[in-house]
């Protein structure tokens, strides 16, 4: 979906959104295709990379705002798909932030013993909940999935190297579908007035992404003894392009160490960041040792930063 095809149907332009965002296309799913469908496609390609079968994975962990159903969970659908019948499988909900909690998440089962592989995977077909009657968001949202797998590195080094994870809960109108929960159960009044597709508060959310991300980010390298000079790669969640550009100007990081793929794909929530490390490693920059820095915010309101020294 081109931002042409936005000046089709709304009172946009490409000019604009380019300009305010960064976004030209965004990729939808077909009819046919629910986020199970793209989380069991990026799951597949990711165990095929690695070298792995679904069942040497010991754990499947799914970020998604679109689940397949309100329950159960599509990880369940997603480990089934694979022929990981039997494995545990579970959901985080935590919109644009999933990838982020979910990678500490899958980090400690591993250094803890419990599972010695941890698939985690963000996908989102945002697309099913846009409203394409407002400009302020359907321009904003696209469809995807990314896949990463956890494990325990043959020379036992530790690479999750630490995190700092936020929410504030007392505004969660700020980014939210309003009707379908327990709140306000669907109605047909509800359906009638678009309850069921994304509202956003833009300008609050932007100011606050930009000092989450940074914060955190300041934080977790500290702890870890690092600077941003030891950082080899930012992987931000892609929302807007002028957020990530205010936090890495903020951060005194080269706009080079940024991996920025919004143009392609608009904002995918939970996916962006498995998306955006998927394509580093196709790129062939990613080498043994380096230190990447994931940081990202969204609905919740949530926010968080992740420290990791990549390892094959
Ligand atoms: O993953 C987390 C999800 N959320 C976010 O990351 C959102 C963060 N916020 C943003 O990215 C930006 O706030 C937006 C891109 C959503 C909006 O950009 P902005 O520079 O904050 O614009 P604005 O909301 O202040 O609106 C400026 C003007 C308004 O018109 P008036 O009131 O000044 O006449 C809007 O109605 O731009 C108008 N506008 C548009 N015009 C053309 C809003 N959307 C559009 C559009 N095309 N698509």
């Amino acid at each position: 979906m081109s931002n042409a095809d936005f000046e089709r149907i709304l009172e946009t332009s490409d000019e604009w959104i380019v300009s305010r965002t960064g976004m030209r296309e965004r990729r939808y799913a077909s009819d046919a295709q629910a986020s199970s469908d793209l989380a069991t496609h990026a799951a597949d390609h990711a165990l095929k990379r690695a070298g792995l079968r679904a069942e040497d994975i010991d754990c499947f962990i799914v970020a998604t705002v679109t689940p397949d159903y309100q329950f159960p969970a599509t990880a369940c659908i997603v480990a089934a798909n694979l022929g990981a019948v039997g494995k545990p499988a579970f959901d985080i909900e935590i919109a644009c932030s999933g990838f982020i909690y979910g990678l500490p998440m899958a980090a400690s089962f591993v250094r803890s013993g419990i599972f010695r592989r941890v698939m985690i995977v963000g996908v989102e077909t945002l697309s099913r909940i846009m409203n394409f009657n407002d400009r302020g968001t359907s321009i904003l949202f696209g469809d995807g999935a990314g896949a990463t797998i956890v494990e325990r590195t043959s020379a036992g080094a530790d690479c999750f190297l630490d995190c700092e994870l936020g929410a504030d809960g007392s505004n969660p109108e700020l980014l939210f579908v309003k009707s379908g929960g327990s709140r306000h159960p669907m109605t047909t009044a509800a359906l009638a007035a678009g309850e069921d597709k994304v509202q956003m508060s833009g300008r609050e959310i932007f100011k606050y992404a930009v000092n989450t991300m940074v914060g955190t980010a300041k934080l977790v390298l500290a702890r870890s003894g690092l600077t941003t000079n030891d950082v080899n790669w930012i992987i931000p969640h892609q929302a807007n392009l002028r957020i990530i550009e205010a936090a890495a100007k903020r951060l005194h990081v080269p706009r080079k160490k940024i991996v920025v793929n919004i143009e392609n794909y608009g904002n995918t929530s939970s996916a962006s960041i498995p998306i955006a490390l998927s394509e580093t490693i196709e790129r062939g920059v990613l080498h043994e040792g380096d230190v990447i820095l994931f940081t990202g915010f969204g609905g919740g309101l949530s926010w968080g930063s992740v420290a990791w020294r990549w390892s094959y």
